[in-house]
């Protein structure tokens, strides 16, 4: 780090003088330089525009905020010139995959320009290298239909909707990570725009750093135009599923998630699980396991580490497909179209060592905390999920290279999602999520079972300074030392105010 970058860390108060001393650019006069680089070729949208709508349409209203400007490259020069204008100006401005942030600002901002990578959205594989090539704005869905016809697939997201750039730089958990570790792990190597408008191509034998840094760097290095992923084969069929348990089968469902999560899921890498539990309204508590299976599922002879879920020692399963001896495209369409967007959601996240005492305390503190003036709430709905990141996806992760998350041990990851339907209740279910997560850190503290690791996808605003930091000392030093490298003026720091940014930028 540069000593002017530690007595900035070091002060607060220099960091506030500087911070007045700043000068960007009226967002205005961005967008018009901006728009005068592309004549006549309508790549940037202003307010009026007929296509404004759509461009700042987010998955959940809670993450919109408007932009004075939505400019849409269409290759990865377009971004370049771009980003060396914004460098060069001072334009303030933020970078949006798929739109799936939970968050208002982290893949958009207020009064800046935004840009909008959807219309670079091509995938191809090349045979010969085994890597599929992905634009950096497609999504999943789409990237899953184009390699399916070669008998292959990557490891993508479990929704279908979720764009490729948000979902692999913030770590990734597909259907494959029991076997093959963090979707981020599987990216070969990635073209990037840096903060200077240079393009490079960072991979395990060529900006080596880099690449790693932006496995769980986010936004942070740079905007990333393409990436190259390792495939696996997709010859096979693929299930995916829910099961749901009635509150009274709580006791006999938790002791089965722990036993899978302690290891069981080390035994069968094909399978997967996400343990949830949901209240809607004021209705009762029900457990959920969505699962999925890499091979063909016959339910009444299932592969054994799935059995307890299936013959009874969960009492009363009911079953929901979505997608039966299916693709992994129609498993994740399936869940695409099971978690419609359109309602106002936000999400929270922490992880723990995965002990049986410490999963029923942790639920029955939830059910405590979900007192009936939140339940009441319009559209009100409550998921405590987690699932297991075990033993076999660490070691994957490790052997691919390894990532900035810093995670060398089994952990569960953990979260709450909640939705709800009006904005004037944004206030009240905010700060219940926020009780609720500082009341599991407790919990699980004082059990001696906190891990320090927060998902990076799944964290929340008021953990904005505080999900790169959970990666471990030895992850941020060397995130550090790469963007003293690959963005010295702090570009994506500086003039990209949303997302999970690295300490000191
Ligand atoms: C319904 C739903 C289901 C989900 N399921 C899963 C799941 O199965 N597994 C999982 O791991 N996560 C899951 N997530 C979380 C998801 O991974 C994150 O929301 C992720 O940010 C989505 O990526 P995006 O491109 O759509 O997001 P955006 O909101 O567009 O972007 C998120 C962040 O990434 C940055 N970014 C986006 N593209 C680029 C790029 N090309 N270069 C540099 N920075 C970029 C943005 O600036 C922003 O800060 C889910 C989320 C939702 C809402
Ligand atoms: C993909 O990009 C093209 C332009 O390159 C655009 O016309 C098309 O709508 C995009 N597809 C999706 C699904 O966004
Ligand atoms: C994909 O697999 C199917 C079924 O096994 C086979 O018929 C087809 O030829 C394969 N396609 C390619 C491109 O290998
Ligand atoms: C990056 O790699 C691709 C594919 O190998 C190549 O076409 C491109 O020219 C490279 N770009 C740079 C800047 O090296
Ligand atoms: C892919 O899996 C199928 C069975 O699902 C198998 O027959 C085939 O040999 C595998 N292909 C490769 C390249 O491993
Ligand atoms: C939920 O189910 C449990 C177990 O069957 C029962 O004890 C409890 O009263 C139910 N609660 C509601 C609100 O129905
Ligand atoms: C999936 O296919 C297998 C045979 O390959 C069959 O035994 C099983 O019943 C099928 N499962 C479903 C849900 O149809
Ligand atoms: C809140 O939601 C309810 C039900 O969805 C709706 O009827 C009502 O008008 C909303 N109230 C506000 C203030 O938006
Ligand atoms: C842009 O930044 C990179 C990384 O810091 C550096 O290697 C490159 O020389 C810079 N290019 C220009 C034109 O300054």
């Amino acid at each position: 780090m540069s000593p002017y970058k530690s007595i900035l860390l070091c002060s607060g108060l220099v960091l506030t003088a500087q911070a007045s001393v700043l000068q960007f650019t009226n967002p205005t006069t961005c967008c018009s330089l901006l728009d005068s680089k592309f004549p006549g070729e309508s790549k940037v949208f202003s307010s009026t525009a007929l296509e404004y709508e759509a461009l700042t349409f987010y998955w959940t209203p809670t993450a919109q905020v408007l932009p004075r400007c939505v400019f849409t490259p269409y290759n990865t020069n377009d971004v370049k010139k771009a980003v060396k204008l914004f460098a060069r100006r001072n334009c303030q401005f933020a970078v949006r995959g798929g739109g799936h942030s939970y968050n208002p600002g982290w893949a958009g901002i207020k009064k800046g320009v935004l840009i909008s990578l959807g219309n670079m959205n091509h995938t191809t594989y090349n045979a010969g290298t085994g890597l599929a090539t992905v634009d950096g704005g497609s999504r999943w869905t789409d990237v899953y239909g184009d390699l399916l016809p070669y008998n292959i697939t990557v490891l993508g997201g479990r929704n279908s909707d979720l764009g490729v750039g948000g979902y692999l730089t913030g770590g990734g958990i597909s259907f494959y990570a029991n076997k093959e570790g963090w979707a981020a792990d599987n990216i070969e190597g990635v073209e990037i725009v840096l903060g200077n408008g240079t393009v490079i191509n960072a991979s395990k034998t060529q900006h080596s750093d880099l690449l790693r840094s932006v496995k769980g760097g986010s936004n942070n290095f740079g905007i990333i135009t393409k990436f190259r992923l390792a495939t696996v084969n997709a010859t096979g069929l693929f299930n995916g599923w829910y099961m749901r348990y009635p509150f009274a089968s709580t006791d006999s469902y938790l002791a089965a998630a722990e036993s899978y999560c302690n290891g069981g899921v080390d035994t069968d890498t094909r399978s997967h699980i996400i343990f949830s539990a949901s209240i809607v309204g004021m209705g009762n508590m029900t457990n959920v396991a969505l699962m999925a299976y890499d091979g063909a599922l016959d339910p009444s002879n299932p592969p054994s580490v799935l059995g307890p879920f299936f013959d009874g020692t969960v009492a009363n399963p009911t079953f929901q497909w979505f997608a039966p001896n299916g693709t992994i495209k129609s498993a994740t369409d399936g869940l695409r179209d099971a978690q419609g967007s359109g309602n106002r959601y936000t999400m929270t996240t922490l992880s723990i060592r995965v002990e049986l005492s410490l999963l029923k305390k942790l639920r029955k503190a939830w059910l405590e905390m979900t007192t009936t003036d939140l339940r009441v709430i319009p559209g009100f709905l409550v998921q405590f999920a987690f699932q297991p990141v075990g033993a076999t996806w660490i070691a994957a992760s490790a052997a691919k290279g390894g990532n900035s998350m810093g995670i060398t041990e089994p952990l569960a990851v953990m979260w709450i999602q909640l939705r709800w339907d009006n904005q004037s209740d944004d206030a009240q279910l905010l700060q219940y999520s926020r009780r609720l997560i500082r009341r599991f850190e407790k919990i699980a503290s004082r059990a001696g079972k906190l891990a320090s690791f927060r998902y990076l996808n799944y964290g929340d605003r008021f953990h904005k300074d505080d999900i790169i930091p959970s990666y471990g000392s030895e992850s941020v030093t060397r995130l550090q030392s790469a963007k003293e490298l690959y963005d010295p003026d702090n570009v994506f720091g500086r003039l990209v105010p949303g997302g999970f940014k690295i300490p000191g930028y």
